[in-house]
């Protein structure tokens, strides 16, 4: 659909246009009385969420590349039906395709409270199709507003039940990592996977990140809070239908190496994702939906 087409259909005065975006990529524009936020419809790839009056909650790397079938560093990449390594084969995409395939609008909405409501459903090929041979469907609400709460619905439409692994894979915007920590997690269990270890670990304390930070906590429902103490403000992290929840942060020398960090870019990031993976994947019977919902708000630090 042309981005002509996609204002016709689904823009909403003072709510929410459709633009032609970095490396051409179809964005949808959000900007209302509470905040403003942008989605690049390959991957439905929220990229930006700034309430008034705050500095972005979300990070974007500066060095973002913008390319069709590419995953975009920062934003919240949609890792979907699988987190990680696929469990069976190396030869396919680390966190699933969701996030490098397009998606389309389903449904725009005004919401009574000012907020902004876009329904997105993922397009399905042959090549995904090939590597998810199970009759689904997968959609992404998302509602922008004084806070961003996200919904990423699977529905199995088949005969049989399928395994599903799957993340919010959000990049938070933070003063600076050194003025940063992280609750919610305390005394969970977490796979460490650092340095390309595997290694159970348990949670001592609050998360103060000084090195490179890859864990999977799991069996934690819990919300995670992310104390700022540059920028004066939490960001909370509230969730449903999510077990896991992961906390990343590659520091130097891996962010060096993934080239669309910038020099020192991972010190304003953290990633906090609302997950489900590691022993946490889901079974989805035939006939069920599956729900994973995240809603962020930010407070004033006490
Ligand atoms: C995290 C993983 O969720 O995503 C890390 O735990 C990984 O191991 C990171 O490096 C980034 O992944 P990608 O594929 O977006 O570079």
């Amino acid at each position: 659909m042309t981005i002509a087409d996609l204002n016709q259909r689904h823009a909403i005065a003072s709510h929410i246009q459709f633009k032609e975006g970095p490396g051409r990529l179809t964005v949808a524009e959000i900007a209302n009385a509470h905040a403003s936020a942008s989605i690049a419809l390959q991957g439905a790839h929220l990229m930006t969420w700034q309430p008034k009056g705050q500095e972005p909650v979300i990070w974007l790397s500066k060095f973002a590349k913008f390319s069709p079938g590419k995953s975009i560093r920062g934003g919240v990449p949609v890792c979907w039906p699988w987190f990680g390594p696929h469990a069976s084969d190396s030869k396919l995409p680390g966190h699933g395709y969701a996030r490098t395939v397009m998606w389309e609008v389903l449904e725009t909405r005004a919401m009574p409270d000012g907020s902004t409501f876009i329904r997105l459903g993922l397009i399905e090929n042959d090549a995904t199709r090939a590597q998810w041979p199970h009759p689904s469907s997968v959609q992404l609400e998302i509602t922008a507003g004084p806070t961003l709460h996200m919904a990423l619905i699977t529905h199995n439409s088949g005969a049989q039940s399928f395994t599903l692994g799957e993340a919010l894979h959000t990049y938070f915007h933070i003063s600076d990592v050194a003025r940063m920590t992280i609750h919610g997690l305390e005394g969970c269990d977490y796979m460490d996977k650092a340095g390309g270890a595997s290694e159970l670990r348990t949670q001592q304390g609050g998360i103060v990140i000084t090195s490179e930070v890859d864990r999977v906590y799991m069996n934690t429902a819990a919300d995670c809070l992310i104390e700022d103490r540059g920028l004066q403000r939490t960001i909370r992290i509230a969730k449903q239908g999510s077990q896991s929840t992961v906390v990343w942060n590659p520091w130097t020398a891996k962010a060096d190496q993934m080239g669309d960090f910038g020099p020192e870019g991972h010190r304003g990031m953290v990633c906090v994702e609302s997950a489900n993976a590691l022993g946490n994947v889901v079974s989805v019977a035939p006939g069920e939906t599956h729900r994973m919902v995240v809603e962020y708000s930010v407070e004033a630090l006490g």
